[in-house]
């Protein structure tokens, strides 16, 4: 369905009736107006129409991305009619568009498409800001679909049982200070509230992969790119990338943890030491070999510690890796199954042990403490300095021509 927004009163291309309500959310863009109130490109605002059954939202937001402000037209009708408008932003925002009109500015044309909430891989609000490049988004709460929170109760719910019996102690704490919803899809302003004055970490919605040094930097500046997106609810156990409850149930809970949270932090200022002693390479070919090097065993380490990690307490061996909380059947393979290596961590081990994503780990290395966590970050970074992570074994992960760039081009304030 096309829709002119400007060439139409507004109320008049309101859907006039839900009693046809359309099934899936879709949404509008209408993009790259100029602001009315100031001549400045800088400062003009776009705007996204998130169409729902119910509600019609608005979302206006700065030339630069920035959220400038969400509204929400309640489209409950008595009798077909629409009932109320709230917000008086929207009431602005109607006024910009009858501006624009008289004006006589390009008038851009809004498509209304279907779109099936905020599905991992299926999320038309994603492709569009990777499109647009936008790594850092907000996060669009009003697009998740119901089979979206359905997805989020049901890995919740069936997780419960599992972090009681394999989680680390500090995670089942963590838990407890987010004050998770069982239910819906966690609002990251929400989880930032409980998780900030903890730790002062917060999470960051990411639109997908972020390059490997910009996500180290985060981490260093207490913030974790966290995918909004969400598995199907018919694919529990298929996760083909990050989702939502990989990152919030999985690594956030760690984040309240203040030693945990040191750790992370000093691993984030590794990739500012790796930027800087790359930096002073002599010769492209060494440069990179060493770069590639390095990124690869960063990546082994957090894979094998935060992602993957093991560590001894007094219940015996629980999980503190985010990959092992966010799986349903890996968490008890990890602890129980007899054919997984568990081992003390070594930190020549890890980084030169190449890993694959698509099967249950084989080799899993246990700390004894965040503590160890910790000295174990400072060996790597020192470990860095003395050149002994140049040459690291070959094999997975590949690091590829993006995260290398990061690097390259690392902003070291
Ligand atoms: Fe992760």
């Amino acid at each position: 369905m096309e829709v002119d927004y400007v060439t139409k009163d507004f109320h008049r291309v309101l859907p006039r009736t839900p009693k046809r309500a359309p099934l899936r959310i879709s949404r509008t863009n209408l993009r790259y107006w100029p602001s009315p109130l100031c001549d400045d490109d800088s400062v003009a605002f776009f705007f996204d129409v998130i169409q729902q059954p119910q509600t019609l939202g608005f979302e206006l937001r700065h030339w630069n991305g920035d959220l400038f402000h969400t509204s929400i037209l309640d489209l409950t009708t008595r009798n077909g009619q629409i009932a109320r408008i709230i917000d008086t932003t929207l009431m602005w925002c109607l006024n910009a568009i009858a501006w624009i009109r008289k004006s006589g500015m390009n008038r851009p044309t809004a498509s209304i498409a279907t779109q099936p909430g905020l599905t991992t891989t299926e999320a038309p609000f994603i492709e569009q800001a990777q499109r647009d490049g936008q790594l850092y988004i907000t996060q669009p709460y009003e697009l998740y679909s119901e089979e979206n929170h359905q997805a989020w109760q049901k890995l919740y719910q069936r997780m419960l049982p599992r972090w009681q019996h394999y989680a680390n102690p500090h995670f089942l704490e963590g838990i407890g200070s987010l004050c998770l919803d069982p239910n819906r899809v966690p609002r990251l302003e929400d989880v930032n509230r409980f998780l900030r004055p903890l730790t002062g970490f917060e999470a960051k919605a990411v639109s997908g992969y972020i390059p490997a040094f910009l996500f180290f930097d985060s981490l260093r500046n207490r913030q974790f790119p966290t995918t909004i997106t969400i598995r199907r609810s018919d694919q529990l156990d298929y996760l083909p990338e990050p989702d939502i409850f990989h990152d919030i149930a999985g690594h956030v809970p760690m984040h309240t943890d203040k030693l945990f949270a040191e750790a992370l932090v000093r691993f984030g200022e590794c990739a500012h030491t790796a930027a800087e002693l790359v930096s002073g390479i002599r010769g492209r070919e060494t440069q990179m070999h060493c770069l590639t090097s390095i990124i690869k065993a960063m990546a082994r380490f957090f894979w094998f510690t935060i992602e993957f990690g093991l560590m001894r307490g007094a219940d015996g061996v629980k999980v503190y890796g985010s990959g092992l909380l966010s799986s349903y059947g890996e968490i008890a393979h990890a602890i129980e199954a007899p054919e997984v290596q568990r081992f003390p961590i070594q930190l020549e081990w890890a980084i030169n042990q190449a890993f694959k994503i698509d099967h249950y780990q084989p080799l899993l290395f246990i700390v004894d403490s965040f503590d160890h966590l910790f000295g174990l970050v400072d060996q790597l970074e020192a470990w860095m300095k003395a050149g002994k992570l140049n040459n690291v074994a070959p094999g997975e992960p590949g690091v590829n021509e993006e995260d290398l760039k990061s690097f390259l081009h690392a902003e070291l304030g």
